[in-house]
């Protein structure tokens, strides 16, 4: 496996202009915010925060469905701006995307195989029979019985549903793929097939995941790196087991307390996620965390943590070894 990676972001930044009211004049929100990255064949990259941070806007810059406002991408080491549209043809090819409603994403008045086959279609001269041939090999790999190739998405449950979108995205033999909440709508009995399943995909095609989940537990077996995101800016970046280990970003931790103790004997310092997610238009001065934070202080408030390494892992924190040397002085009150 070589380990080259597929994809290299450098500081992806995407700002959306909206209106604040009928006569208030327009605002940016802040979606992205300076994410860098590198991805390899065969690994996967956890994207983690809560609803807002970001996540699926990276999807769409990565998966070139929109344009970044700054910062670079690089596919298989192309840089996408310079890109011509027979190169971004290609790439496009490259990263192909599953999404959480997987209803949504398949066309209801398509039958499974035409569904499989539309990629062929628009993006080869393969013949019919070659083209059936493909989707029925690819509907074998991902456990769907010969004879759902003639039946409509409506008649599947959600897991073969999804089952259906990742044959689809992988028609086209691509590099990677970026899979945003994947399992987040599904039943928890069937969510370990599914990330099974992707596992053993990504083994035989040695594919490069994306994985986008609001849920640090969902990624804890499958992810190699951990990128925990909050109001559209990474804040810890590294190891996935170094993270899980020791998570030494405040926000991390208040991530991995909410999501139930696999192990209690290793149960952390308990640091709990109280008070709203603040808006992207209208982001905390300083570090965007500090009005949720046990440990801010007046620094906090004022000037933003930069990326630093921290004990194996990049972490946006003032007071990140303090915290970890427990010599950090706990707030009383966390204002909301
Ligand atoms: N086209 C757009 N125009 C304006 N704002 C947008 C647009 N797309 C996203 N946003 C805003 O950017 C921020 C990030 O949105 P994004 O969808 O990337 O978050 P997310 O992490 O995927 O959230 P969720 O977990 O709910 O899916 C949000 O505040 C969102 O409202
Ligand atoms: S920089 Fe301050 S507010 Fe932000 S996470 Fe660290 S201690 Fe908390
Ligand atoms: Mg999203």
């Amino acid at each position: 496996m070589s380990d080259a990676p597929v994809i290299e972001a450098e500081n992806l930044t995407r700002h959306y202009q909206v209106r604040r009211g009928m006569f208030a004049g327009s605002a940016t929100v802040r979606a992205l915010d300076g994410a860098s990255f590198s991805l390899a064949q065969g690994q996967t990259l956890a994207v983690v925060g809560e609803s807002g941070c970001g996540k699926s806007t990276l999807a769409r810059l990565v998966t070139l469905i929109e344009k970044p406002t700054s910062g670079r991408l690089l596919i298989d080491g192309k840089d996408v701006r310079s890109a011509n549209s027979a190169e971004l043809r290609e790439l496009r090819q490259a990263v192909q995307i599953i999404f959480q409603d997987p209803y949504g994403s398949l066309n209801p008045r398509k039958k499974v195989g035409a569904i499989l086959e539309e990629p062929l279609t628009i993006n080869t001269r393969m013949s019919t029979a070659e083209k059936r041939a493909r989707a029925e090999e690819m509907m074998a790999r991902v456990g769907l019985r010969p004879e759902y190739y003639g039946r409509y998405p409506h008649m599947f449950s959600g897991g073969q549903r999804q089952r259906i979108a990742i044959a689809r995205a992988l028609m086209l033999q691509p590099r990677v793929l970026v899979a945003d909440e994947p399992v987040s709508a599904l039943d928890v009995s069937i969510r370990a097939q599914v990330l099974n399943l992707l596992m053993d995909l990504q083994e035989e095609f040695k594919l490069a995941y994306l994985f986008i989940s609001h849920d640090l537990s969902v990624v804890r077996h499958i992810a190699d790196g951990v990128m925990v995101m909050y109001l559209g800016r990474p804040v810890e970046h590294g190891p996935g087991e170094t993270i899980f280990a020791q998570p030494r970003h405040p926000y991390t931790q208040a991530l991995l307390a909410s999501t139930p103790a696999v192990d209690p004997a290793r149960r952390r310092r308990r640091v709990t996620l109280s008070g709203e997610l603040p808006s992207p238009l209208d982001p905390p001065s300083g570090c965007a965390f500090h009005g949720r934070c046990a440990f801010a202080t007046d620094l906090c408030a004022k000037d933003l943590p930069l990326l630093r390494d921290v004990d194996g892992r990049q972490v946006a924190c003032h007071h990140a070894e303090a915290i970890a040397a427990g010599q950090a002085p706990v707030r009383q009150a966390v204002r909301a």
